[in-house]
């Protein structure tokens, strides 16, 4: 007994002896649980090892050789085959270990080689979530802008795994973002923004066998904006018709958008269409709807306005004095779109060009017409002529110009009264003067008699005259008298002329106005 245990530990010195001299390289080998695993001994040539032993740990696991033709029996998972290698069937996480092998070659030749068995699987069953998302059809998930996502990524690797998350978007390539040696690695990220959107993959990698699966999922962040879309208008060359524009920025995938309901919704953010007059009627509401991928299914935003008529207003009539302006006011206030309002002149409704003899001003709802320097040319119809693209409204204004021959005869009763009371005084003055004379002469008797018929001439019939004309002056406001300092002009000696002529004595007027003119203005 104690020989053989002798023995064998001198047979073991020898092979430590031997070893020295021909043990092979350290190998390595891995396998999955289930595989086949051959671990390799004698592998420098083509000799069946006379004997070959397996030792694991110190235990020996196979033999083969003369007196030992076959494997222990462990159920023969392990064998130690021909060549003396070792053939592991269905492996198993426990035979992973160092294995050392040790072979008689022939010609007495020793040999030792040790063999290292990792078991190693996986990864396997890797999978990813992303939550809260929504699948497209091609797989592709988006979620909404601001929320807060989840990547979960699990995979299973036998003994261990590293998983990475990785982002590929437009603003990095391929970036690292977590890593770990968990059987799951999750990725949160708060209030996700556009610059999230990209590709999120999950790489599991076996750190034993260095194999490594990848799954990745594309992710689109989508965002609708909080207002409604924009309904505007923009007025076509023709004035009849009438482009309707709608616009939705701000939203992503982009909306889908229509004016009309029995109209299809088209992609786009900004859809303009065009009505005329045909289509369109005072009180009808013009509605523009959007979708959208994130409103819930029937759920639109929407933008509407509601037509309405041109309405211009203004005093159907007005009056002026010659030789002043006026000014002819319209307002339109309601017209929805907004009318384009202009003043015209005569039945023939004739542009009216702005220039010297007219000014046209704009002042909020108010079109102002300012006709300068009036004449009698300038009486008669004038219009406001608002038109929109559902129809044409005209306000009528007619202007009445009264002419300054009236106040030439109320300035003219003044002038010959003051005329004829002037004379007078000179005549009775004269007559004064001339006393003695008169006293010598014709008698005085007479002259009285004259004088008193001088005197009620004028009281009779100038004073008539000045009544005639006193209503239709206009009042003096401020007290100057220039009016009357004007007239001196007028041929005193023809009144007939004066008074019937209304031409040439408004003519005179004009010309002498013009240089006081605030004395009429004002009327
Ligand atoms: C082989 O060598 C061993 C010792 O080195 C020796 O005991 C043995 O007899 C040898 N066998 C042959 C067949 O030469
Ligand atoms: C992988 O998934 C399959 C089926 O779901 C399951 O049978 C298996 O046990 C899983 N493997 C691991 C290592 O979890
Ligand atoms: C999937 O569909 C979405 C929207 O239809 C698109 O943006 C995306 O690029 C598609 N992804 C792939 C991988 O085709
Ligand atoms: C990730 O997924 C794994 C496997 O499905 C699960 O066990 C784990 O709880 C998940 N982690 C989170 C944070 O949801
Ligand atoms: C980016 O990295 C991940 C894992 O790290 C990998 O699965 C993916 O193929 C890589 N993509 C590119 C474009 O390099
Ligand atoms: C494998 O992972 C384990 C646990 O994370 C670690 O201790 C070991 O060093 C890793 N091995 C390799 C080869 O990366
Ligand atoms: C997984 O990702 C790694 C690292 O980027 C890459 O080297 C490998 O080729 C990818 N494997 C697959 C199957 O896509
Ligand atoms: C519609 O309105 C949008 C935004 O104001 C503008 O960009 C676009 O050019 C308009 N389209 C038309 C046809 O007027
Ligand atoms: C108005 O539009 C309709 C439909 O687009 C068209 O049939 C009609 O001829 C148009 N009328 C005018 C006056 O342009
Ligand atoms: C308004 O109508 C006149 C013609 O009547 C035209 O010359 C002018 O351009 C129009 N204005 C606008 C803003 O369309
Ligand atoms: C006013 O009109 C008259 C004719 O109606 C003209 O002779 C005169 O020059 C005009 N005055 C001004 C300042 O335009």
């Amino acid at each position: 007994m104690m020989r053989r245990v002798l023995s064998a530990a001198l047979l073991h010195l020898c092979f430590c002896w031997t070893a020295s001299v021909s043990v092979a390289d350290y190998t390595e080998t891995t396998a999955a649980p289930g595989d086949v695993a051959l671990l390799p001994c004698y592998t420098s040539g083509n000799v069946t090892p006379e004997l070959t032993t397996w030792v694991k740990n110190g235990l020996e696991v196979g033999r083969r050789g003369e007196d030992s033709p076959g494997p222990p029996d462990d159920g023969g998972r392990l064998a130690v085959l021909h060549d003396g290698s070792l053939n592991i069937r269905g492996v198993l996480p426990g035979d992973e270990g160092s294995y050392l092998c040790s072979s008689t070659l022939p010609g007495n030749r020793s040999f030792q080689a040790r063999v290292l068995l990792q078991v190693a699987s996986g990864p396997e069953n890797v999978s990813t979530s992303v939550s809260p998302a929504t699948s497209l059809s091609n797989g592709t998930l988006f979620a909404v802008r601001g929320s807060l996502v989840t990547f979960n990524c699990s995979a299973s690797s036998y003994p261990s795994q590293q998983l990475t998350w990785g982002f590929t978007g437009a603003s990095s390539s391929n970036a690292s973002l977590v890593s770990s040696s968990g059987s799951w690695l999750d990725l949160r990220i708060d209030d996700i923004q556009p610059s999230a959107q990209g590709v999120y993959s999950c790489s599991a990698r076996n750190n034993v066998s260095q194999q490594t699966v990848n799954r990745s999922s594309e992710l689109l962040v989508y965002y609708v904006p909080d207002q409604h879309p924009d309904c505007m208008w923009a007025l076509a060359q023709d004035p009849s018709s009438v482009q309707f524009n709608c616009s939705w920025f701000g939203a992503y995938p982009t909306p889908r958008l229509r004016w009309r309901d029995d109209d299809d919704f088209q992609v786009t953010d900004s859809l303009s269409v065009t009505f005329n007059r045909s289509l369109l009627s005072d009180g009808q509401t013009v509605k523009c709807s959007a979708q959208h991928q994130l409103l819930r299914p029937g759920e639109e935003k929407q933008c509407s306005f509601t037509l309405k008529l041109p309405f211009p207003e203004g005093e159907p009539l007005a009056t002026a004095l010659e030789a002043t302006s006026v000014t002819l006011t319209c307002t339109e206030a309601t017209s929805i779109p907004p009318a384009n309002t202009t003043w015209r002149k005569g039945m023939q409704q004739d542009e009216i060009v702005p220039g010297s003899k007219y000014v046209v001003s704009e002042e909020g709802p108010e079109l102002k017409l300012t006709i300068l320097n009036i004449s009698k040319e300038d009486e008669g119809v004038y219009f406001c002529r608002s038109e929109n693209p559902l129809a044409v409204r005209e306000l009528e204004v007619y202007l009445t110009v009264k002419t300054s021959s009236s106040y030439t005869g109320a300035i003219i009763g003044i002038f010959i009264a003051v005329l004829i009371v002037g004379t007078a005084g000179i005549v009775a003055k004269t007559v004064y003067s001339s006393r003695h004379r008169v006293c010598l002469g014709s008698g005085f008797g007479q002259l009285e008699e004259d004088r008193g018929d001088v005197l009620s001439l004028v009281e009779s019939d100038d004073e008539q005259i000045f009544q005639d004309a006193v209503p239709r002056l206009p009042p003096i406001t401020n007290g100057r008298h220039t009016t009357l300092v004007q007239i001196h002009r007028i041929p005193s000696s023809d009144h007939e002329d004066v008074e019937t002529a209304d031409t040439s004595s408004q003519q005179q007027e004009d010309t002498e106005q013009t240089e006081e003119p605030e004395d009429l203005v004002t009327f």
